[in-house]
């Protein structure tokens, strides 16, 4: 479904059961979920995501990115899209809607294993997105899915975990300390003693996970597969465990829309408990001035309390020139009024683990990375 919002394409796709089946060669090469009759696949997929999830994540994307793999100029497009990269002509890459889903099945698996390692290492990340019974995102130049795909996978994963399923094997995070602190501040908290007698609890509200992406490409088919997939292999459903996945894509300038006061994304920010810029700060730092005013509109209508994660490379194309002088984009960031830094690693490695399968080779990265949260003006908010 296309709706059109204030002279922008916007696509709203609500929730559904539909099975949304995989297709191509590649995708029933790498999937053995894929194989199994009917009935059993669901409960088969959703087993895999547990115990292999790195595994599930790249066997999801390669069934959505299997129609792209056939296409006969996939290697010439890829080697266009490298050589603009090169020259920094991001405008070549994403406003090519040929170029879309060729950049997402190369770039998007090594991103979407990145983050959701990420998730799984930091505590303070893991106990947000374990926590919220319902959890409202917005992801700016979010258009080829990893975050969207890497937080539906952690919040499918929490939900498992959360519902008292034993820590499945091989999964890092079942076993980190970061974990295990998150479940136990959990226990603690049903724990507490309860006055006599004891009150009829009020029923949780439903689980949900809401993604609202906004990105200048034509990402909407890109995404739509991708939401399609994740809810019937990762079993998401009102009622389900994991709960309902709702996602929205917006296709607009961000730093047009922040500065038009752009009615959508306000309300969106205003409502958002975590906000996501990955590996896109350094693209929007081109205008460097229309950047630094999407940040004051993130810090004037983010609620105190919510979250602004910033990835994005650890190399040279987070150089920012002032004059002479060259600096990392995030010390500009760190700069900011406003924000209370939670989470700051100036380069970390992502290295695909060994024996992962993908038709295409998955790359490591280094990365820098940087969690804030939105002051309030008296003492600061703890992250719960
Ligand atoms: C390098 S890709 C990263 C995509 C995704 N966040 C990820 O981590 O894989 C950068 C994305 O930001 C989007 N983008 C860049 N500048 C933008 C702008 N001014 N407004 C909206 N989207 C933008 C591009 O269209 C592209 O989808």
């Amino acid at each position: 479904m296309a709706t059109r919002s204030s002279g922008r394409k916007a696509a709203a796709f609500a929730s559904k059961d539909s099975a949304a089946t995989a297709h191509g060669p590649a995708a029933a090469a790498s999937n053995p979920a894929q194989r199994t009759p009917g009935g059993h696949r669901s409960e088969l997929c959703r087993n895999v995501l547990r115990t292999a999830p790195d595994q599930a994540v790249l066997d999801l994307l390669a069934a959505c990115a299997a129609d792209t793999f056939a296409r006969p100029d996939f290697g010439q497009q890829l080697v266009s899209i490298k050589k603009s990269f090169v020259e920094r002509d991001y405008d070549a890459v994403f406003k090519t809607p040929a170029h879309l889903p060729i950049y997402a099945a190369q770039y998007t698996p090594g991103r979407a294993l990145c983050y959701l390692d990420l998730i799984r290492t930091e505590p303070l990340l893991l106990r947000f997105l374990l926590r919220r019974q319902r959890l409202r995102t917005v992801c700016l130049g979010g258009g080829a899915g990893s975050e969207i795909v890497a937080l539906a996978a952690a919040r499918a994963l929490l939900a498992e975990r959360r519902a008292g399923d034993a820590p499945a094997s091989g999964d890092a995070s079942a076993a980190a300390p970061d974990g295990s602190a998150a479940a136990a501040a959990d226990r603690l908290a049903t724990l507490d003693l309860q006055p006599h007698p004891v009150p009829v609890p009020a029923a949780p509200p439903p689980r949900l996970t809401d993604l609202h992406v906004y990105d200048m490409g034509d990402w909407g088919d890109v995404l739509t597969r991708q939401a399609e997939v994740m809810r019937e292999r990762w079993q998401f459903a009102a009622g389900a465990a994991a709960g309902e996945l709702r996602f929205r894509f917006v296709e607009g300038d961000i730093l047009d829309m922040a500065a038009s006061a752009h009615g959508d994304l306000l309300r969106e920010l205003a409502r958002a408990d975590l906000v996501t810029a990955m590996f896109v700060i350094n693209e929007l730092f081109v205008s460097r001035e229309r950047t630094l005013a999407l940040l004051k509109v993130l810090l004037e209508h983010m609620r105190p309390g919510a979250l602004l994660l910033v990835v994005d490379s650890a190399g040279d194309f987070s150089h920012l020139q002032v004059g002479r002088r060259t600096f990392m984009v995030y010390t500009l960031l760190d700069s900011l009024r406003g924000w209370r830094q939670l989470v700051a690693h100036d380069a970390q490695w992502y290295r695909v683990p060994p024996g992962l399968r993908y038709p295409l080779e998955v790359q490591n990265m280094r990365y820098f990375v940087r969690l804030y949260q939105r002051e309030r003006d008296e003492p600061p908010a703890n992250v719960q």
